[in-house]
């Protein structure tokens, strides 16, 4: 069985700059508000036609591609992360296919929004362990500027949310070597589903009761799939409990890293870099105390990018290794929280 390794990684952020002030133009917020909330400065937003979710994510592949020494061809599985596809169906992994001219290759897409790319990483290390794969392109991308409530009312989930994307070429590790993904750590729990989430359109149709359904017709059943009102009243975008996902972050983002230190016989202290999803700087200010972890074993970027749900650990693991913060034979741990509730872990030597 073969460990597997990060042999290429890639980001790419949009040009346009968003500051907390210029927000201020749509909705009833500051910039001292967003910032002493999230630490948030700023963040990007694609260009409204010429970028999507795919393309940005493709930028990201193709740098990774090249720094890992190979072509697109050469890629055998593509695995996608995203809440925010370019289409409702088919998934994005199947546009970076066609977008790159690779191979009839498997293209996976995951769902796991915030542990969406420790998800697929985890999927991608199976794969490469059994020998099924030797290239594997991840990607995490989200185009959230695009399905935001600008209004005051969804100021609590937009001013948080920013676009970008980043990728890794997953390969095997070799015979002898020490480095590569050493464990993954994947949970869920649904209790509070609705907590964070984009309720429509979608199947469920949670505000209609059965004795209700007699009285619609075929054409309004119709439209509980997609209506005018679910617009009226925001349900076409994120909502979000706010302080709900917070106190449960601050439990799982610590426990699950102290699962995976367990599990390979690891401390704290013995991390070189925490790359913790960037959801809010005062989530990962909680996490490192709590851990006693020192200001230079973690690292933070929401400043610059806000949150970029499946594409923030790729960028900000991206970011931190372009800035020499990650060197060969340091010990990396990946950790995600967010809707679902979902949360993962990953521990590697670089
Ligand atoms: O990656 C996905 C996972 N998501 C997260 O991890 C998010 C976790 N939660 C958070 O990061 C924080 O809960 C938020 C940043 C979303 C909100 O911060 P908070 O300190 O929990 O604020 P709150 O929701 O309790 O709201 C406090 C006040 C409210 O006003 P009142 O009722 O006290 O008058 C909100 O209406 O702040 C108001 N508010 C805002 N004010 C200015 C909410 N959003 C804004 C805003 N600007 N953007």
């Amino acid at each position: 069985m073969y460990r597997s390794k990060i042999a290429g990684i890639g980001m790419y952020v949009p040009e346009h700059v968003v500051t907390n002030n210029d927000l201020t133009k749509y909705m009833d917020t500051s910039d001292e508000w967003i910032q002493e909330r999230t630490g948030i400065k700023e963040r990007r937003y694609a260009h409204r036609t010429s970028e999507t979710t795919t393309t940005m994510g493709v930028e990201a592949a193709k740098i990774a591609i090249e720094r890992a020494g190979i072509t697109p061809q050469d890629i055998d599985f593509i695995i996608f992360a995203t809440l925010s596809p370019d289409y409702y169906f088919p998934g994005c992994g199947v546009l970076v296919q066609r977008a790159m001219k690779m191979k009839e290759i498997g293209a996976l897409d995951v769902r796991n929004q915030c542990s969406g790319f420790v998800y697929a990483l985890s999927v991608a290390d199976q794969f490469i362990k059994t020998g099924m794969y030797k290239n594997i392109l991840v990607i995490g991308s989200e185009k959230h500027s695009f399905g935001l409530d600008f209004s005051t009312r969804g100021r609590n989930v937009s001013v948080i949310f920013g676009d970008g994307a980043g990728a890794v070429v997953l390969q095997p590790a070799g015979e002898d070597s020490t480095s590569g993904i050493l464990s993954t750590h994947l949970h869920s729990d649904g209790e509070s589903a609705e907590i964070l989430a984009m309720y429509n359109p979608g199947t469920h149709a949670n505000h209609w009761t059965d004795q209700k359904l007699a009285d619609f017709d075929e054409a309004e059943i119709a439209q509980m799939f997609f209506s005018h009102n679910m617009i009226d009243k925001a349900q076409v975008f994120p909502n979000m409990d706010g302080p709900a996902v917070f106190k449960k972050a601050v439990v799982k983002f610590p426990e699950v890293i102290m699962e995976a230190l367990n599990k390979n016989g690891y401390q704290p202290s013995d991390i070189i870099v925490l790359i913790p999803h960037q959801a809010n700087l005062r989530i990962a200010e909680f996490v490192q105390k709590k851990l006693g972890l020192k200001d230079e074993q973690v690292y933070n970027n929401i400043q610059k990018y806000g949150n970029t749900t499946a594409a923030s650990i790729p960028i900000a693991l991206c970011e931190a290794w372009q800035e020499e913060k990650i060197k060969e034979g340091d010990l990396v741990c990946l950790a995600a929280f967010g809707s679902g509730f979902t949360w993962a872990s990953a521990l590697l030597k670089w």
